[in-house]
């Protein structure tokens, strides 16, 4: 039984708030991690298209039996496939490698304005058209900056995905996303591992009994963030799912708040060039 609290988004759609990262895990060992993420209990995947694991996401999926309507599962569209025709093909292959007749939520990967210029506008487009046909349930964004979001036809997205942790926040947008009902998801939410080992949250996990990532996982849920933790080792899939019994105090919060450094770790959107 999952524990995770769901959110329910402006369009309607409900989301696990946890959900299991995929990044940079190639597609057999993805299979691997995924199979184990669903025995723990993750009912949320996230993928994308760039990822070249969407297969062996599919198959663990497959394999598990598990209700189609239990899971949730998110992939993306690429950044050279914004044009309505690319995308359709985009969302169409998607499918074909996951092995579904639809997907939960399906996110515009980056705004990619340096190498594709106002493309994306077209992508959104794209994607209402998907919504309707029902190959999508929500359609969201990733990396988006207020000044992309303001550009968009039709509805405001769902969600945005962003680079999200102790170390680089995005407290900023985050706000300006509340403001206007937008939720940030968090990608790389333990800084890529670089958050790992840092001594104020690991104080805060030994007061609680908790791991670092356990407590950065916690400051995340607290914070109203979907968080996509990653890990292909099945000791730590298991760790990161374990972050309901206990909730971090107000003091503890502000003390992981204070540690944004503008460490960021991925790409900055502004200036991506692929
Ligand atoms: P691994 O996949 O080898 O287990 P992020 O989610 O921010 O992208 O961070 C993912 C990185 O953090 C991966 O290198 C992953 O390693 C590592 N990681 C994930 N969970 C834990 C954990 N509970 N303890 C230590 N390292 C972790």
């Amino acid at each position: 039984m999952s524990t995770v609290p769901d959110i329910t988004l402006a369009d309607g759609t409900v989301i696990p708030q946890l959900g299991f990262g995929t990044w940079q895990v190639p597609t057999e060992q993805a299979y691997e991690a995924v199979k184990k993420a669903l025995e723990v209990g993750y009912r949320h995947i996230d993928t994308a298209a760039i990822y070249g694991n969407e297969e062996g996401v599919g198959r663990a999926i497959s394999e598990s039996k598990i209700d189609r309507d239990e899971l949730f599962v998110t992939t993306k569209l690429w950044n050279d496939s914004h044009k309505a025709d690319d995308a359709r093909r985009g969302i169409t292959e998607s499918l074909r490698k996951l092995g579904l007749d639809y997907v939960d939520l399906y996110l515009i990967h980056w705004p990619a304005t340096v190498k594709y210029g106002d493309a994306y506008i077209e992508a959104w487009d794209a994607l209402q058209d998907f919504k309707a046909e029902g190959l999508i349930k929500a359609a969201g964004v990733s990396n988006f900056h207020i000044p992309h979001l303001d550009r968009l036809n039709g509805p405001a997205p769902a969600i945005d995905q962003l680079e999200s942790h102790p170390t680089f926040q995005n407290a900023q947008l985050d706000k300006d996303l509340q403001s206007r009902g937008i939720v940030l998801e968090a990608w790389s939410p333990l800084g890529s591992g670089q958050d790992l080992d840092n001594p104020v949250i690991d104080e805060i996990g030994k007061d609680l009994g908790k791991s670092i990532a356990q407590v950065i996982i916690a400051w995340h849920l607290a914070k109203g963030h979907i968080v996509l933790p990653k890990s292909i080792t099945p000791a730590r899939i298991e760790e990161n799912f374990d972050v309901f019994g206990f909730e971090l105090s107000d003091d503890q919060i502000a003390a992981i708040d204070a540690l944004e450094a503008g460490n960021r770790t991925g790409s900055d959107p502004e200036t991506a060039d692929f």
